[in-house]
């Protein structure tokens, strides 16, 4: 591996930013945290930096560019589906136009790599079970439409102008920070909610099931997909499987640990017909065999961890 120096972390406020900075913190001499955000969701390691700065100012992020000359950049800076619904003109902007700025300011200053999260939500309708990697993709929601253009976009980047685009589509991501934002939130909060307040209602069925990550895998992700040799990658856009548990599964498992806790359901037709549109489970033998992904929680092994983690 070769020797990194200065990370930028877009969306540096936000839910995978901030538990992300703390494993690349050993990585890095100097992590920069950027969001419009007043302060991060939750505490950062010492060597991070926090600056204040909106995506769509394109001057305000070139400059910040020029000026820590990072090696790796991991864009995660978004708005969620939920929040592109109710203004799309801001997604559309925010999500897709501060994008190509950002890239086109990353050639400028010879920016090293980029690390993009895409999601699951870029695919919609009959969906095969699993989905195989290079899918048809037609999301139902305007966040997905962003990520599609975003994924192409840098790709774009890559072959036409060089750029070490490298993009993981993840599964709905389970994280006690997990942002209100987002419509695949309810697998966070059941279990949150079940700790903080003994109970919780499901807005989906007990049958709805999609492609699902815990929060440390989804980390480790990241990490290894920035890290991988150039030469190990035979795709730039990757697909990660980890557990597709329904949503009753999820249940069942918080009642074998939490007896007391309440559970029920009480489907919202928007939000379920929206992510039963998304994959169950995603073929990802490239990332397996580029740069040996798996999974390291199972749904069992999740609930025990994520529930200690919640109760200290
Ligand atoms: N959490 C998941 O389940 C999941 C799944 C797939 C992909 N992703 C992607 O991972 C990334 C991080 O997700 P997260 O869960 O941390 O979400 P999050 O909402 O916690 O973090 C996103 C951050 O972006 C910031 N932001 C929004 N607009 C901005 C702007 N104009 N300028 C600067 N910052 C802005 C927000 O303030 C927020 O802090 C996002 O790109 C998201 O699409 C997340």
């Amino acid at each position: 591996m070769s020797v990194l120096r200065t990370c930028l972390i877009t969306g540096g406020a936000g839910n995978l930013a901030c538990q992300l900075s703390w494993r690349l913190a050993s990585r890095f001499d100097e992590i920069v945290l950027c969001d419009l955000a007043q302060s991060p969701v939750t505490v950062v390691p010492a060597n991070v930096k926090y600056k204040h700065c909106d995506l769509v100012d394109q001057a305000g992020v070139a400059c910040l560019i020029a000026e820590h000359r990072p090696n790796v950049i991991f864009h995660l800076a978004s708005l969620l589906s939920a929040s592109c619904e109710h203004d799309l003109g801001r997604a559309w902007n925010v999500n897709t136009t501060a994008t190509l700025g950002l890239f086109e300011s990353c050639l400028a200053n010879g920016v090293g790599t980029v690390v993009f999260p895409s999601s699951l939500a870029t695919y919609g309708g009959q969906l095969a079970d699993p989905l195989e990697e290079d899918a048809p993709q037609w999301p139902d929601s305007l966040y997905g439409v962003t990520k599609v253009a975003c994924e192409r976009l840098g790709l774009y980047f890559h072959r036409r102008q060089g750029l070490d685009f490298r993009c993981l589509r993840l599964p709905a991501v389970i994280s006690r920070f997990a942002p209100t934002g987002a419509a695949s939130a309810y697998s966070s909060r059941a279990f949150i909610e079940s700790v903080e307040c003994g109970r919780f209602t499901f807005p989906v069925r007990p049958s709805t099931q999609v492609s699902l990550i815990y929060v440390e895998d989804a980390l480790e992700a990241l990490v290894r997909l920035a890290i991988a040799p150039a030469e190990r990658l035979s795709r730039r856009v990757y697909n990660i499987q980890a557990i597709s548990p329904s949503a009753q599964d999820i249940a069942d498992c918080i009642r074998h640990r939490l007896c007391a806790a309440r559970l029920d359901f009480n489907p919202d037709p928007v939000a379920v017909r929206l992510i039963e549109s998304w994959p169950r489970r995603l073929q990802d033998g490239s990332a397996r065999h580029d740069w040996q992904w798996g999974p390291q929680f199972d749904l069992q092994g999740m609930a025990d961890h994520f529930l200690d983690e919640l109760k200290k």
